[in-house]
C-alpha cells in the first residue's frame, strides 16, 4: 500500500514538473509578434498596482516598453495596510462604504493624446485608488485604453464603469489579463507565464 502511494506521488510530481517545464519552454519559444499598432500621439500609462507581486505594473511595463509611453503610477497618500487580510479589510470597508482614498498628487496629462488606465480587478471593478484618478482627472477628448489584471474572476464591470466615469473620452476595448498571487508567482504560474508581452503586441494591434 505505501509502496504504491509513493509510486503514486513520483508520478504525480514528475508530471507537476513536465507541466511546468513545458509551460517555461513554450514560452521562451514563442516569437514576439510584430507591433504594426500606430498610436494617435502621445501616450501616458497611468496604472495602480496594490499586490506585491505587481500584476499591473508588469503589464504597465510592457504597455510602456511596446508603445514608448509614459508610466505615471497612482500611489495613495496612506496605503492600505499588510499582510493581504489586511488589505482586504481595509479595501472592503472603503468599498462598502463608498470611500475614495486620497492620492498622491500627479504629473499632468495635458500634453497627451492617449490614456492607459491600469488597474487591479476589486470587486468586480476598477480599485477605489483609481476611482480617485477617474474623479480628480477630467480626460474629455482623450483616447483612454483601459487595462487591468483579475484574480481569476474577469473584469467584471471594469470597462462598462471607466467608460461611466470619463463620458466624454473615447474608451477604447480592454485587455484583461489574470494576474498570480504570491505562490503562484514563485511556481511561474499567472500573468507572468500564462500571459506573454506578446497579448500586449496583439491587443495594441487591434486597437490602433
Ligand atoms: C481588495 C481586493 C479585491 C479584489 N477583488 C477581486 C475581484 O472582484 N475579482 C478578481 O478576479 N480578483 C480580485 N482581486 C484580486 C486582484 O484583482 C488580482 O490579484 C490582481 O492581479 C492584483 O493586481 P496587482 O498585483 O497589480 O495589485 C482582489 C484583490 C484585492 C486586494
Amino acid at each position: 500500500m505505501k509502496t504504491v502511494l509513493v509510486m503514486l506521488l513520483c508520478v504525480a510530481a514528475i508530471a507537476l514538473c513536465a507541466a511546468f517545464g513545458a509551460r517555461f519552454f513554450f514560452k521562451r519559444q514563442t516569437p514576439p509578434l510584430p507591433l504594426t499598432a500606430k498610436l494617435p500621439g502621445k501616450a501616458a500609462i497611468v496604472y495602480y498596482s496594490q499586490s506585491k507581486v505587481r500584476n499591473t505594473a508588469l503589464l504597465a511595463q510592457w504597455i510602456a516598453k511596446a508603445t514608448g509611453g509614459d508610466l505615471v503610477e497612482i500611489e495613495m497618500e496612506e496605503p492600505y495596510p499588510e499582510p493581504y487580510p489586511a488589505t482586504l479589510k481595509a479595501a472592503g470597508r472603503d468599498h462598502r462604504e463608498g470611500i475614495l482614498p486620497a492620492i498622491k498628487p500627479l504629473p499632468s496629462l495635458d500634453a497627451y493624446d492617449v490614456i492607459f488606465i491600469g488597474s487591479p480587478i476589486w470587486y468586480g471593478s476598477y480599485a477605489a485608488p483609481v476611482g480617485t484618478f477617474l474623479k480628480d482627472n477630467d480626460l474629455k477628448g482623450k483616447i483612454v485604453a483601459p487595462f487591468c489584471t483579475h484574480g481569476g474572476g474577469g473584469e467584471g464591470r471594469f470597462l462598462q464603469d471607466i467608460k461611466s466615469a470619463c463620458p466624454e473620452a473615447k474608451v477604447l476595448d480592454s485587455l484583461s489579463l489574470r494576474g498570480s498571487n504570491q505562490i503562484e508567482r514563485r511556481l511561474g504560474l499567472g500573468v507572468n507565464s500564462h500571459h506573454t508581452e506578446n497579448d500586449v503586441t496583439d491587443w495594441l494591434n487591434k486597437l490602433f
